[in-house]
């Protein structure tokens, strides 16, 4: 990394494992999870978001949360998800971009959703989502401020958060969280604001990314495309091997807080260490032929979600919305054909998928 030392990339599944259990060891809080260093003022924005909080405090705040993220409180929300992939799938018919057009729909809609968001504000909030992953791709990040655009969207909540104060609570996420108590006090307007930027952000764009590289995947694989259109309760294990092999998040960070070891390689105290899910989901000490795409793959422990401490709180949200809309998707096109390249987002952090030209065929 240009001016600085560089990082640590750990790369064997019970390494990434290790690294996940230890946050007194590898802190998610001193400099956050990129790789690159924020300027002390962004990192001073990031301290209300659970992803950037080590225990005691992460799990103060993450307890309390964890309540409304069971799977039984997300399983409710099926017929909702199915009623806004119906709807969306409805509407998309003939040639389509289907990252853009389609697949970075539902997520938006299901998140605007989950917080109570009126319908009329959604395709902000995926923009807003949209315009903090693509950062780093000269292509996407055209003439708008990422900084300039995350401060909008928290403005937007801090206002969304006293409005709703002010009515009677409703049952959704935002009336929850306002009543809710984290670290012995209620949340202010401003955690609030900093709380639903992270969760707009991790809820979007890897879930995108699961239904439209997950797609690909399955375009590739036409004889197992097909098996999952006879067999239909293959669907579950097809995310999780969608998940495994297309893992929408490349790595997460942590920094070192002591001198310690890794597998016998020396880590000083404050050296910077990642760990790339992507090569843990490949570890052919875990994986047989781990290169192949296999939806029938049993066990299939990937660690696309993060393990320990910080496990994807989103994980029974994103596995619903993967195999309801997948469900629709196969049920609705008999035909699915990919009428072009498929481009890929240019971004270390997420591996998505910028743009997927397909023909859907009723
Ligand atoms: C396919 C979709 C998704 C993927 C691949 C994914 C991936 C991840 C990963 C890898 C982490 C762990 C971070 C770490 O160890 O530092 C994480 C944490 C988190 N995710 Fe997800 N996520 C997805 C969907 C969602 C959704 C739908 C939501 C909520 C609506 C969500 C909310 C969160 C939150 C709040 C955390 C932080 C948890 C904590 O720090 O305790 N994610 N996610």
């Amino acid at each position: 990394m240009p001016g600085e030392p560089g990082y640590w990339a750990v790369l064997k599944h019970a390494d990434v494992a290790h690294v996940a259990r230890n946050p007194e060891l590898f802190s998610a809080e001193r400099q956050g999870v990129l790789l690159e260093n924020l300027p002390p003022e962004r990192l001073e924005q990031t301290r209300n978001m659970i992803l950037m909080m080590d225990p005691p405090r992460h799990t103060e705040y993450r307890k309390p949360l964890a309540e409304h993220f069971k799977a039984r409180v997300i399983g409710e929300m099926e017929d909702r998800v199915r009623e806004l992939s119906r709807a969306l799938l409805e509407s998309a018919d003939g040639d389509v971009e289907f990252v853009h057009d389609v697949a970075g729909v539902l997520p938006s809609q299901v998140v605007g959703g989950l917080f109570g968001i009126p319908a009329e504000d959604w395709p902000s909030i995926r923009q807003w989502a949209e315009q903090s992953t693509s950062q780093q791709d000269p292509e996407l990040v055209g003439d708008f401020d990422v900084t300039a655009e995350l401060t909008k969207m928290a403005i937007y909540a801090i206002q969304f958060a006293m409005a709703r104060r002010a009515q009677e609570p409703k049952a959704d996420l935002t009336s929850l969280i306002l009543a809710g108590e984290f670290g012995g006090k209620a949340m202010s307007d401003l955690e609030f604001g900093s709380f639903f930027t992270q969760l707009v952000t991790a809820g979007n764009d890897t879930t995108k990314t699961m239904l439209s590289s997950g797609l690909e995947l399955l375009l590739q694989h036409p004889e197992q495309l097909a098996a999952l259109r006879a067999d239909p309760s293959l669907i579950p294990g097809a995310v999780e091997e969608i998940l495994r092999v297309a893992n929408p998040i490349h790595y997460f960070r942590r920094t070192a807080t002591a001198d310690t070891e890794i597998r016998g390689v020396p880590i000083k105290a404050g050296d910077k260490v990642a760990m790339w899910y992507t090569s843990a989901n490949r570890d052919e000490d875990v994986f047989a032929d781990a290169q192949r795409f296999d939806i029938r793959r049993n066990p299939n422990p990937h660690l696309s979600f993060g393990l320990a401490q910080h496990f994807c709180l989103g994980v029974h949200l994103a596995r619903l919305e993967g195999r309801v809309f997948l469900e629709e998707l196969l049920a609705r096109f008999p035909k699915i054909e990919q009428t072009g390249e498929s481009r890929r987002i240019r971004s270390n952090l997420n591996n998505g998928l910028k743009s997927l030209p397909l023909r859907l065929t009723r």
